[in-house]
């Protein structure tokens, strides 16, 4: 029997300097796509695949994330006192079961592949799930939920891929297919951010992937790659050399790069529209402000 994924790493040290001065002082990770932090749907959307262990990769000036998901005993007891039930309904959902989640801290930036091997002691002999919290995925399955069921299936290492334009292929991992399965691809190779016009493929790596606990061996070997970084894609790609099976994962959904300022307000704008009580009001406005753009040229 294949081992159940029970477990996950979010890779949550990065400094966002995108952001900056908003993440100044506040995690990237917290900023807000309508009224919840981004990790929140990291999380959620961990919960949905079945995860019961929730390992974050901190650095300094994270504690806000720590905060997060504790409980807020003052604020609860006041909504408990005013009859707000609906509000504590809604905290639950960042209330951890104790000891379900653990912080790891990276000390230095040394990459993606460095960060989650920065866990390993967390995940010891265990296929484990990779959630990047900048990449949000609204689906009607949650993207790693697709990806579970997939890996139940197959086994091996799989990584979530979506086709990318060419002239952006150099901003991610991408995978060299052998065999396109629809749904899913055999991958021979992967190669992080190549550099213009040599991608393998236009199918990019998205940030989620279910890892065996294999890819934290050769991630031991810690050689830095691209960027001179060490990278988890490297780590991925040596399972094939020792040919493990890798799989790439075309998920149903539409992926929001919320590392990026435009993929960030997108989202905003995708996850304002999904909530009913906001649709009319929002739809309306953005009507106008169409209206007025078309008028004005
Ligand atoms: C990371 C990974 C890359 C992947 C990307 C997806 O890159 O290293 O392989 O394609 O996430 O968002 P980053 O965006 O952190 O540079």
């Amino acid at each position: 029997m294949r081992k159940k994924v029970t477990k996950a790493i979010f890779p949550v040290a990065g400094l966002g300097t995108r952001f900056l001065p908003a993440t100044k002082s506040v995690p990237k990770e917290i900023m807000t796509l309508v009224d919840r932090p981004l990790i929140q749907y990291a999380i959620d959307e961990a919960r949905a695949a079945g995860i019961k262990e929730f390992i974050f990769v901190t650095s300094r000036g994270k504690g806000a994330l720590e905060d997060y998901f504790d409980h807020a005993p003052t604020l609860e007891q006041e909504l408990r006192k005013k009859g707000k039930d609906k509000l504590l309904e809604v905290l639950k959902s960042t209330n951890m079961e104790s000891g379900a989640i653990a912080y790891i801290r990276q000390h230095r930036a040394l990459g993606l592949g460095h960060a989650v091997w920065c866990a390993r002691r967390l995940i010891a002999n265990e296929p484990f799930a990779v959630i990047l919290p900048d990449d949000v995925i609204a689906a009607e399955k949650p993207c790693l939920q697709q990806m579970v069921e997939a890996y139940e299936e197959t086994g091996g290492s799989m990584v979530a891929a979506m086709e990318v334009p060419p002239e952006q292929a150099s901003s991610y991992g991408v995978l060299d297919v052998r065999e396109d399965m629809g749904n899913m691809v055999s991958v021979s190779g992967m190669v992080e951010k190549p550099k213009e016009g040599t991608a393998p493929s236009n199918l990019a790596v998205i940030g989620r992937y279910i890892l065996t606990p294999d890819v934290l061996g050769n991630l031991n070997k810690l050689k830095s790659g691209a960027g001179g970084e060490i990278q988890l894609t490297d780590a991925i790609a040596a399972e094939i050399d020792e040919e493990r099976p890798v799989y790439g994962y075309r998920f149903r959904g539409q992926r929001f790069d919320c590392g990026s300022k435009s993929g960030f307000l997108q989202a905003t704008i995708a996850f304002g529209l999904a909530r009913e009580e906001l649709r009319d009001d929002l739809s309306a406005y953005i009507h106008d402000i169409v209206q007025m753009g078309k008028a004005a040229q």
